[in-house]
């Protein structure tokens, strides 16, 4: 096999942030964690083992869903193009478009840098026809991707339903910010997980094998290896439950007793049932979705799902404005 190339980018600074993210989430009440830091390697991986579990629908329905339109979504996007995946992740389902898309390059950012580097050789192996790019980064911030031509058109993947995580003011923020990334012709292709019987979205982030338990779970872990932090992780138990109200899943972990935290010098304490939210993921209609699209400067142009409606892949134009 010819030896895969990818040029790598490293945007992502160092541990600061982890730190100081962390010590000032654990010192709010209610305490918070951004779900950004689930991805170590072990997260990513556990991660990718999640995708694989029979409750979790989402990653098998937005593949199928991407499966049965490629062909459709390769028209739409055209030839000439620049594919820019956000949490690229292992980049298994984004196969699926390399195929039909046969796009000029590849560009794959994720925050997790061991697996995006693995991740992106195995994909230059398997596509020797590809240029391919590896950036790491956290895409909340704003990207400047500086290595692709500007006469390709720009075609942002979004897949999992990762815009979830952000509140819905804030996907909004997050998706117009990307418009400088796309430019004046650029698309947004972005996988949305849709609102549905809450049993079948708890069942979804409580796994019976308990692998969604372990990946909240990580988190304590994360902080154990990277900040040195001194905590029992057995005393800390993985929650996770649809608040209809607020149209999300929320995941927390609660304090099985009395107990504290210490990092560096300082002592965070816990009360029993105290909890750390550690993430919400945000379902929407389809309806809500397109709205919060059009306020973010996009035209809704196409949307496919699957036939038990549990998910949604939406074709998004920059509105051009001129
Ligand atoms: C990667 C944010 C889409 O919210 O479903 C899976 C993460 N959390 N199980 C999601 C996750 C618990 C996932 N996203």
């Amino acid at each position: 096999m010819k030896e895969a190339t990818v040029q790598f980018y490293d945007e992502l600074p160092d541990n600061a942030d982890l730190r100081a993210e962390v010590l000032q989430g654990l010192g709010t009440h209610p305490r918070r964690l951004s779900p950004k830091f689930f991805y170590d390697r072990r997260g990513s991986e556990l991660f990718d083992a999640i995708c694989r579990v029979p409750e979790y629908y989402i990653t098998r329905t937005e593949t199928a869903i991407l499966q049965n339109n490629a062909a459709a979504l390769a028209r739409l996007a055209g030839t000439r193009t620049v594919l820019i995946e956000l949490g690229s992740g292992a980049s298994q389902k984004v196969r699926l478009m390399l195929d039909v898309l046969r796009p000029y390059a590849y560009v794959g950012v994720d925050i997790s840098k061991d697996f995006l580097l693995q991740s992106t050789r195995r994909l230059a192996a398997a596509y020797p026809w590809l240029k391919v790019h590896a950036v790491c980064a956290d895409f909340c911030q704003p990207l400047s991707l500086t290595c692709c031509p500007p006469q390709f058109k720009r075609v942002a993947f979004f897949p999992g339903s990762s815009i979830g995580n952000f509140e819905p003011q804030h996907a909004v923020l997050f998706m117009r910010q990307l418009q400088s990334v796309l430019g004046p012709t650029g698309a947004l292709v972005i996988g949305v997980d849709l609102k549905k019987d809450p049993h079948h979205l708890n069942a979804a982030y409580n796994d019976a094998q308990g692998v969604t338990a372990e990946f909240n779970l990580n988190i304590l872990r994360r902080m154990q290896r990277e900040l040195g932090a001194q905590v029992d992780i057995r005393g800390f138990r993985h929650e996770a439950f649809y608040n209809e109200a607020h149209g999300r899943i929320e995941m927390h972990l609660v304090s099985q007793r009395t107990q504290q935290i210490r990092i560096d010098n300082e002592a965070f304490h816990f009360e029993k049932n105290e909890r750390m939210h550690t993430e919400n993921s945000y379902k929407y209609t389809i309806e809500e979705f397109q709205a919060l699209a059009r306020d973010a400067g996009y035209q809704p142009h196409t949307v496919w799902t699957d036939e038990k409606r549990l998910f949604s892949v939406h074709y998004l134009q920059v509105e051009n404005r001129d």
